[in-house]
């Protein structure tokens, strides 16, 4: 996989390199950590049999060699989600439920590696994080200017004809499951054109973008409501994505 951010083909502009990831957690809690750590040891025992007859655990050696970019730990989307198919909701809480999809809280690498290859030392750096109880401070890497408003809840939680099971990930942010360092995939990711592109195919966009009164009953009409029965919501509109 290229990686577009060290070809050069697209960089963040500078002020938006080395902020972190904010964690929505730290702005009032809304899952616990004793309950994220339970539900890990529930998912790491589903596939414990299949490691255990696999017995390729990863060693030290191993690990060297994953590129590891500018994270303070080589966390490898490849791996988790791509070998152990680990589910991105497992791990992205908030992507549902929040404005910003964050970084995983600790509790969720604490639920599987308090048994999960507790001896290798990339995985040590993370428990002594979980025994410190202080957050991993992971460089971000998307990044929408402030004046953007960007619900990704609506996204992932979106049900129209388009999109009857919200937007995957992957549409947006590309096969990251195939990443040992994620990067943006996209040249336009996040860029206005980019957002509209897809707004634009949505059912019932066009006819809200035309603000003229239409015949009653007309198809016009009969596609500005969602099946569900409530107008659809505005999607060129300059204050959906503008404060
Ligand atoms: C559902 C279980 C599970 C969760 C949750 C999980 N891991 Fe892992 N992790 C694994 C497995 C399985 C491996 C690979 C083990 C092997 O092949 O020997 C692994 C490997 C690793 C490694 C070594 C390889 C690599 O990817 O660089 C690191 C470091 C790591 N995990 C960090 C994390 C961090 C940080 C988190 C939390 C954000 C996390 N893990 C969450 C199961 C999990
Ligand atoms: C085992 C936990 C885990 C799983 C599963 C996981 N992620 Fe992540 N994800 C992380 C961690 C930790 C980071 C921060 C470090 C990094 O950027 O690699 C991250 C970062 C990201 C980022 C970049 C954030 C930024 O700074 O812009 C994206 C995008 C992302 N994940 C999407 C996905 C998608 C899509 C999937 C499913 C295909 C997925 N993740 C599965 C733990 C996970
Ligand atoms: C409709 C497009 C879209 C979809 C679908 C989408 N994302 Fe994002 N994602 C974005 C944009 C745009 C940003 C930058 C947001 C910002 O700067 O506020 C972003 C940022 C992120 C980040 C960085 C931290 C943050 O929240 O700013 C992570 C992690 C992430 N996405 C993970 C995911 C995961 C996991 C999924 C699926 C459950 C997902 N995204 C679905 C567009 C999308
Ligand atoms: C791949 C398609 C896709 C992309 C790309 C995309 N969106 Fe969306 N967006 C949707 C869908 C689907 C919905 C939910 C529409 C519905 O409820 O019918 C939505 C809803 C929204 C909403 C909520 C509207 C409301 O009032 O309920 C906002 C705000 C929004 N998007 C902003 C953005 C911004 C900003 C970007 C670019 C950074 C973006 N979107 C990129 C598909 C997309
Ligand atoms: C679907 C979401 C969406 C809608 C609708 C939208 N914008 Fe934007 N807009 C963005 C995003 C994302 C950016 C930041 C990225 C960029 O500069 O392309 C942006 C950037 C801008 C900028 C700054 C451009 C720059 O180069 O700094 C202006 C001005 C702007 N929008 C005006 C508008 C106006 C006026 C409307 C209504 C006609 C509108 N926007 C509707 C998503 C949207």
């Amino acid at each position: 996989m290229m990686n577009l951010k060290k070809a050069g083909a697209y960089s963040l502009p500078a002020k938006m390199k080395h902020t972190t990831i904010s964690n929505p957690a730290s702005k009032g809690a809304l899952i616990s950590g004793k309950w994220a750590a339970l539900m890990g040891l529930a998912l790491f025992l589903m596939f414990a049999a299949c490691a255990a007859q696999a017995q390729n655990a990863l060693k030290d050696e191993d690990v060297a060699k994953i590129e590891g970019g500018d994270q303070p730990i080589k966390f490898s989307h490849r791996i988790h989600a791509g070998v152990n198919q680990i589910p991105c909701q497992y791990c992205h809480i908030y992507a549902r439920r929040s404005w910003v999809a964050g970084a995983p809280p600790v509790s969720v690498c604490a639920g599987c590696h308090q048994t999960v290859n507790p001896d290798l030392a990339e995985v040590k750096k993370v428990m002594k994080h979980w025994e410190e109880k202080k957050p991993i401070e992971w460089v971000r890497i998307h990044d929408t200017p402030d004046f953007v408003r960007f619900p990704h809840w609506k996204h992932v939680t979106a049900s129209n004809e388009v999109f009857p099971n919200g937007v995957p990930c992957q549409k947006c942010h590309g096969p990251i499951e195939t990443l040992d360092v994620v990067t943006v995939q996209e040249k336009d990711f996040g860029r206005m054109g980019w957002c509209m592109k897809c707004h634009l195919t949505l059912p019932g966009t066009m006819e809200r973008k035309r603000a003229f009164p239409v015949a009653e009953g007309s198809p016009r009409t009969a596609n500005d409501m969602h099946p569900k029965g409530y107008h659809r919501p505005l999607m060129t509109d300059c204050l959906t994505c503008h404060k």
